[in-house]
């Protein structure tokens, strides 16, 4: 079974055919919301909302270890990780779809490991490459296969939020070579990796990141932002057909 985290625009996944929910409590506290099982396509699926129902959770409030740990608990074989970010490269404007292939970490104050308090080990996972490659290529395939061209590499810069960069900011991020920012991909992909899961990325640009190009708003044009979830969805049926 996959998991599916959906983003902001994504608190419900319209084609997943859902059996049942399930309130699911862990070591680590409560997840962002009730997970809820279903199947899209032939494939069974269990999707969590990061933000929790009505996106009532930020970024730095959101318990990216009870998510990760509740899908863990749950047997699946991997995550894919829906996110909305701004484009920095000149190619990744509004509407772009991304697959990253790496991750630079700006956030701060998360609880970013199972491997911490006395009883434990210390434990320091390899994190060269953050993406699962065989996973990545699915979802790239997936994407060429709806007629869209995933940008099939790029890094993926993880700020604290909730408040956007200045432009200045995304000037330092673009000159350590970050192409795409957001706010929550960190720490779960690092989660995901300490808990052996494949995990994956599939980012939605919805806005030109501050300084590069109109204003930098996560308030996207609705147009943009419909177009968005649809052609999400494309990718969802095509890869778990
Ligand atoms: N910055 C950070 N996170 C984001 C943005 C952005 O411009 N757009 C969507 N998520």
């Amino acid at each position: 079974m996959l998991a599916i985290i959906g983003g902001s625009g994504l608190a419900k996944l319209p084609v997943l055919e859902v059996t049942h929910r399930q309130v699911v409590r862990t070591p680590y506290g409560d997840p962002s919301c009730a997970l809820t099982f279903g199947r899209i396509g032939e494939q069974n699926v269990v999707f969590i909302a990061r933000h929790g129902h009505g996106h009532s959770l930020a970024p730095h409030e959101i318990n990216y270890r009870a998510n990760i740990w509740a899908l863990h608990n749950q047997g699946v074989k991997g995550i894919l990780s829906i996110g909305s970010v701004g484009g920095i490269r000149a190619d990744m404007g509004p509407g772009t779809l991304v697959v990253p292939d790496n991750i630079i970490d700006y956030s701060w104050g998360r609880k970013h490991t199972f491997f911490d308090g006395p009883e434990r080990p210390v434990v320091h996972v390899d994190f060269s490459n953050p993406y699962d490659d065989a996973l990545r290529s699915k979802v790239i395939e997936a994407v060429n296969a709806t007629g869209k061209q995933a940008v099939s590499q790029g890094i993926y810069a993880c700020t604290q939020g909730p408040r956007l960069e200045t432009a200045a900011e995304i000037l330092r991020l673009e000159r350590d070579g970050a192409d795409i920012v957001g706010m929550t991909g960190m720490p779960e992909a690092c989660l995901a990796r300490e808990m052996n899961l494949p995990y994956a990325h599939l980012c939605l640009v919805v806005n030109w990141a501050a300084g590069k190009g109109g204003s930098a708003t996560v308030d996207f044009d609705p147009a943009t932002a419909e177009a968005g979830i649809s052609d999400v969805t494309a990718v969802l049926l095509a890869m778990l057909r």
